[in-house]
């Protein structure tokens, strides 16, 4: 069966059907995977009942990942490999993190409306997340266009938003959750990292509006002033017509382009595991070395 790409929801999500993502697959697909990206920003392949080998080794087929290892609280890793991102509500013993355990606390920030690695120099480029085990209910995850964002943005309100630059750690964001108490370490490697509000896609040229829950504030601007401002344009680029909510099955991979796009995981029963697993594609340059 030939590839399709079936359009969901507001536009920006394609539903891929014909390829097993399991098996090397020859470059005319890897090129349309490529070309669906560019068109849609988040693309859904069901039924992939991928190894961890299996999905690094089809991330490693579009290009070269992003190591994950010291960007979260979880200390030493579950998974097979660094190039995994553990999103899951599970230790490396198996067992469901309690409640209140910090590294889970921590995690939780993942429930605001972000793009992943916004907190790097150079931040990811594709994240492919896969589903292994899921909860009975809750647990999806949503998505908005960050392109869609920008171009219902007033001309005045673009005008503004063309020079600024913020500032981004995993710092900001988890202090809106009232998580504030970092050892001097942790506040070392998660010190804030500079980045453009308004990006240019480097394949379709589109702009996009750079908003993350790690954007904490506006080089030059008051905070207070910063913080609310930003506050603003996230409501308004997540607001229902801009979102799409993908609700999972075991085997889903889920790919979007963190360039273009914001994300946010739902909440679920916390004593039930869900054990989803992320690979990431590397970005390609700093937004800050794209021109103002
Ligand atoms: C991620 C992420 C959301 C979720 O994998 O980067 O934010 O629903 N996941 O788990
Ligand atoms: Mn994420």
């Amino acid at each position: 069966m030939p590839m399709h790409i079936r359009q969901l929801g507001p536009g920006f999500v394609g539903e891929v059907s014909g390829l097993d993502l399991t098996r090397p697959l020859p470059p005319e697909d890897i090129a349309a995977i490529h070309a669906g990206m560019d068109k849609y920003a988040v693309l859904i392949f069901h039924g992939q009942n991928f190894t961890d080998e299996q999905q690094l080794a089809f991330t490693q087929s579009l290009g070269p990942l992003e190591v994950a290892i010291g960007t979260s609280l979880r200390g030493e890793h579950r998974l097979a490999s660094p190039h995994f991102a553990d999103v899951s509500n599970i230790d490396k013993d198996g067992k469901v993190f309690k409640r209140d355990d910090r590294r889970w606390q921590f995690a939780i920030g993942n429930r605001l409306w972000h793009s992943d690695s916004s907190f790097k120099t150079i931040p990811a480029k594709y994240s492919l997340l896969h589903a292994r085990a899921l909860p009975s209910k809750g647990g999806n995850t949503e998505f908005a266009d960050m392109r869609q964002a920008w171009d219902s943005l007033d001309a005045e309100t673009q005008a503004i938003c063309e020079p600024l630059v913020c500032e981004h750690s995993q710092l900001y964001s988890r202090a809106k959750l009232g998580f504030t108490e970092f050892t001097p370490e942790e506040r070392e490697r998660f010190k804030p990292v500079l980045q453009r509000l308004v990006r240019i896609h480097p394949s379709t040229r589109r702009k996009s509006i750079y908003l993350s829950s790690h954007a904490g504030k506006i080089v030059g601007w008051p905070e207070p002033e910063a913080k609310a401002f930003l506050m603003d344009l996230n409501e308004m680029a997540t607001q229902r017509e801009f979102a799409y909510s993908h609700k999972w099955q075991v085997g889903d991979l889920v790919m979007w382009d963190n360039r273009s796009t914001m994300h946010r995981a739902r909440p679920f029963p916390v004593d039930e595991p869900r054990d989803v697993r992320r690979t990431t594609l590397m970005g390609e340059a700093s937004t800050m070395d794209q021109a103002a």
